[in-house]
């Protein structure tokens, strides 16, 4: 899809469709929309005094112009937006999604957008073109019939006034950005027997050649001599090797050596069949979306080596399938973690935190100073937060604070759950330090209350993406499966940490 931008009209744009934003309850008498009504012969005001297009958040009307209309693309998408005073980032790159999905679907090949959104023109070009990458993926590569074969071949993103180079040069991000997060639904939607952990290490690599990062691939060998017994109890049970990949960026000419480290750390499982402590089979195969996090570290480190922020970021992805054999980890087996900490591993299923454990261990011992992990760890997440909010939890409010600010530009919800200690006491062992899960009562809490005991000493927030990651029905803007939510929230984190440090 060829992106262009334009500050101008839209009247004499080369395009078969206009995409337009209508906000709750606005007439056509007045402002914009009496304009565009003058323009095209009263069909607005037409819709509008109709009560068919009353602006409701995904409303839409679909027209096509004929006879004495003042612009040279035929047809009109009226997208209602909601209420004006809350329209922000977030509503526009919906409205973009909604825009571009529908008209696909009637085979239109060229669109003009009209957001309407005020403010920062770099911004509002990047929601938009990130908004429509994300609506135009459909997770449909092993059909072979029935495939989405039609696509758009041209979007102009239209702001009036705006500076020519700041749309051009958001319209440029919010491809990187919508391309990244694509790139990780992508992984996440792959089955579990061609996205093993050597696949996953493969596309990784694959990313760093592409856009110039650098990276490491643990082994089996070297986490043994890293003494990582917590990540590799959850292979054993596996013929396919756990790989531990480790991605870097680093700014060019950063100067001081000693400010922080960020790192992303992401859950890897490939496939998570509960282990000896077997999942029943109903919705099993979802399980292959059990890497998500790790999907979501690798898509936001892809971006970040685009945009270039001023800030060094580290992305950490365990990578392991988790499955029953006769060399499995048994319930009530003890391994032993990289920082020493001993762990009864009551329930094979919990192994989310065991690979973390180490992965987090190991990205201190790489310099983290600031750790963000995510993963698709606890079932209880859903029952809380449904499939609205992720969870946030950790132990250092202020980034809690970013993420959740910069969520909200990004249109991702986080939620934060409590941390207080007395959940620690969930995961006492009788024979170990710790045990692996913590009985019945805010399960995904005592998960990050596990996490917790590796990442002293830095600061720390654990991200629950269990209930996000996957829709298990499509929207307007998205097709259902694969959401790749919190990697636009992540480039956020790192690109308002850049500006801060700039400034
Ligand atoms: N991968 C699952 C969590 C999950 C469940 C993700 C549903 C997505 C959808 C995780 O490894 C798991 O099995 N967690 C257990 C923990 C329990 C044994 C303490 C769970 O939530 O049941
Ligand atoms: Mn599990
Ligand atoms: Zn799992």
């Amino acid at each position: 899809m060829q992106i262009e931008c334009t500050n101008g009209s839209f009247r004499d744009l080369d395009v078969q469709a206009i995409a337009i934003a209508v906000f709750k309850d606005e007439k056509a008498d007045n402002g914009f929309l009496k304009d565009l009504d003058a323009i095209t012969g009263g069909v607005i005001k037409s819709v509008i005094d109709s009560e068919e297009l009353q602006g409701k958040e995904a409303e839409t009307v679909y027209l096509h112009l004929v006879g004495n209309s003042g612009i040279k693309a035929q047809r009109l998408f009226l997208v209602g937006v909601g209420e004006r005073a809350e329209y922000t980032t977030a509503q526009a790159s919906q409205m973009a999604g909604t825009a571009v999905r529908a008209l696909r679907g009637k085979n239109v090949k060229s669109i003009a957008m009209i957001p309407r959104l005020e403010g920062n023109s770099e911004e509002i070009a990047s929601v938009v073109v990130e908004g429509a990458f994300m609506a135009l993926f459909d997770p449909d590569k092993y059909r072979t019939e029935d495939k989405e074969a039609r696509e758009i071949s041209k979007l102009i993103v239209v702001v009036d006034g705006a500076d020519q180079n700041d749309l051009e040069r958001g319209a440029k991000r919010g491809r990187i950005i919508g391309e990244s997060v694509n790139f990780t639904r992508d992984l996440a939607n792959e089955p579990g027997a061609y996205m093993t952990p050597t696949n996953m290490a493969e596309r990784a690599r694959d990313v760093a050649t592409e856009f110039g990062l650098s990276i490491d691939v643990l082994d089996e060998a070297r986490m043994e001599q890293e003494g990582m017994g917590s990540l590799l109890s959850v292979s054993h049970g596996s013929d396919e090797p756990a790989k531990l990949i480790i991605l870097k960026y680093t700014p060019a000419n950063t100067g001081d050596e000693n400010g922080d480290l960020l790192a992303f750390v992401g859950k890897g499982i490939t496939f998570d069949s509960g282990g000896i402590s077997l999942k029943p089979g109903e919705n099993m195969e979802l399980m292959k979306y059990d890497m998500t996090g790790g999907a979501t570290v690798m898509g936001a480190m892809r971006a970040i080596a685009q945009i270039k922020p001023s800030i060094p970021v580290l992305g950490v992805v365990p990578c392991s399938e988790n499955l029953p054999s006769g060399k499995a980890t048994k319930p009530g087996d003890v391994v032993r973690a990289m920082t020493g900490k001993t762990i009864e591993v009551i329930n094979t299923d919990a192994e989310g935190r065991l690979i973390l454990a180490d992965a987090i261990a190991y990205a201190k011992k790489l310099g983290a100073t600031k750790i963000v992990d995510i993963a698709t760890l606890t079932g209880a997440v859903s029952i809380a937060l449904g499939d609205v909010n992720t969870a946030v939890i950790g132990t250092d409010q202020e980034l809690i604070g970013e993420i959740v600010a910069a969520g909200k530009e990004a249109g991702e919800r986080f939620w934060q759950l409590p941390l207080d200690k007395e959940y620690s006491k969930q995961i006492k062992s009788d024979i170990a330090d710790i045990k692996n899960v913590g009985g019945r009562k805010a399960g995904t809490i005592t998960a990050a209350a596990f996490l917790k005991e590796f990442a002293d000493g830095v600061s720390w927030a654990h991200l629950d993406i269990a209930g996000t990651a996957w829709g298990d029905e499509a929207k307007p803007y998205r097709a259902k499966g694969p959401t790749g939510v919190a990697v636009r929230t992540f480039i956020r984190i790192v690109a308002r940490a850049s500006r801060n440090k700039d400034s």
